[in-house]
């Protein structure tokens, strides 16, 4: 298998010459971000590259907020790589899929997933960091995690709030802890809390778990304790994982949370990746489409030093306004590769100074597809020059191949329904 492909972003037009912009493998582990206004053709050039990618055998996630993009490339899909698609919809209830943020191999795994796991909560519901979710809470909320996931079966976040009104599940889950500060935890703080404490905890905690538990559809998916696949095997083998993650039909919040504990347990992975011979670690590439809703910071300060994990990242948005402050400076200094199409007066300003000399009128008259990109080649980012996205390329299979890979995910890797209900109702009774 080529191992060094080249993928192309799009055409670059110089004196009457077309020329595609050929972007290559080491460059890309310095990521891309692009911007640009709705209906400019950002998500059409994450496509195309994507597509590419599958065609040249790589292993690829595609996390889509709207489900356009996947459902665009399902139906591109090469027969020879359709067996390496993994079809991830969480609206498809009949045959739910396991995803458990709190599955973890090695200590060091467990603990970077309960920092995530608080990130998390941070983000849904408390971004602007205000106190809704306090030291408290996160110390609360670390220790339980660590202790719903000892033991052999493990366990998930809607697993949590049953540590504090079911005294028989919390001393079995106790049984199994070795972590001398989580023992410490239980046998000395909560001890001495008192029932009122207790309970105010136990109310705070459901009212942000509670969302997940009264709905059937993430209640099956998260509160499995196997997640349906790993991303150590998925990067190892060069699957294909595309997310669907259309809010219309699962709800905004859930699409968040699914898509935040997607990203999480895509990073331990990558983070386990330092530890291979960078001739074992092939890249892979991961495209996230409005980034913004499903990455916590600590992705963020990955992109600075992802390049030795093998992880190409491209992200996009809209508009920078989007993004908080650190999470923007972050972005626009760390990624190798930036590309903007047409934006508003404030993003071309901000912009301008990125892609110097051009000026902010440049960004702001671009006719659809067009763009400027800075582009990194050979460990260096080149000066500004623009380009035109590639049409979108012409289906090869149709509804049909889309079909057969909606078959062939749901039996590979989701289980049914009233199975899955009947596992997860019993692992939350009493609560
Ligand atoms: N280079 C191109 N040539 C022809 N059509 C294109 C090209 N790029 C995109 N399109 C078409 O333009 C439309 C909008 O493109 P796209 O969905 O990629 O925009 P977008 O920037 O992602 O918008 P949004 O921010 O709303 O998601 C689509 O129908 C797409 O097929
Ligand atoms: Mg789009």
């Amino acid at each position: 298998m080529n191992t060094s492909s080249v993928v192309h972003i799009g055409i670059n037009q110089y004196h009457g010459a077309q020329k595609l912009i050929g972007y290559s493998e080491q460059d890309r582990l310095r990521h891309m971000y692009m911007i640009g206004k709705t209906g400019v053709g950002k998500s059409t050039v994450y496509q195309n590259m994507c597509l590419q990618d599958i065609k040249n055998g790589e292993g690829i996630c595609f996390i889509d907020p709207h489900g356009e993009s996947i459902d665009w490339l399902l139906e591109r899909i090469p027969a020879n790589r359709l067996e390496d698609v993994i079809l991830f919809d969480p609206s498809d209830d009949t045959f739910p899929f396991g995803l458990n943020l709190l599955e973890a191999r090695t200590e060091q795994e467990k603990d970077f997933l309960v920092s995530e796991c608080i990130q998390i909560f941070y983000k849904l519901f408390d971004p602007n960091k205000t106190g809704i979710i306090g030291p408290q809470f996160e110390h609360w909320l670390r220790n339980a995690a660590l202790t719903v996931m000892a033991g052999p079966d493990g366990g998930s976040i809607l697993e949590i709030p049953k540590l504090f009104i079911d005294p028989e599940f919390e001393l079995r889950k106790r049984s199994y802890l070795t972590d001398p500060l989580v023992i410490e935890f239980w046998t000395k703080q909560m001890a001495k809390t008192s029932d009122f404490h207790k309970s105010e905890m136990l109310n705070y905690f459901m009212s942000k778990f509670g969302h997940f538990m009264n709905n059937s559809l993430m209640r099956n998916i998260i509160g499995q304790h196997r997640s349906s696949f790993t991303f150590d095997s998925l990067i190892h083998q060069k699957k294909i994982l595309l997310v669907n993650l259309s809010k219309g039909k699962i709800g905004e919040m859930n699409a968040h949370m699914l898509g935040l504990i997607l990203i999480s347990k895509l990073q331990a992975a990558i983070l386990k990746r330092a530890n291979l011979a960078p001739s074992e670690r092939h890249p892979f590439y991961l495209y996230v489409d409005e980034f913004q809703n499903f990455t916590t910071d600590t992705f963020i300060s990955l992109l600075s030093e992802s390049r030795k994990y093998g992880l190409g990242v491209h992200i996009t948005n809209q508009y920078l306004a989007q993004l908080p402050e650190p999470i923007k400076d972050s972005v626009l200094g760390n990624v190798g590769t930036l590309v903007s199409f047409e934006v508003g007066i404030e993003d071309a300003t901000i912009l301008a100074k990125e892609f110097e000399p051009l000026q902010p009128h440049n960004f702001m008259g671009l006719p659809r597809f067009n763009f400027y990109i800075k582009l990194m080649i050979n460990g260096k980012t080149s000066s500004a020059f623009s380009g035109i996205g590639l049409p979108p390329e012409a289906s090869i299979g149709g509804s049909s191949t889309k079909e057969n890979i909606q078959t062939l995910s749901r039996l590979a890797y989701g289980s049914p329904r009233l199975l899955v209900e009947e596992r997860v109702n019993r692992q939350l009774q009493n609560l």
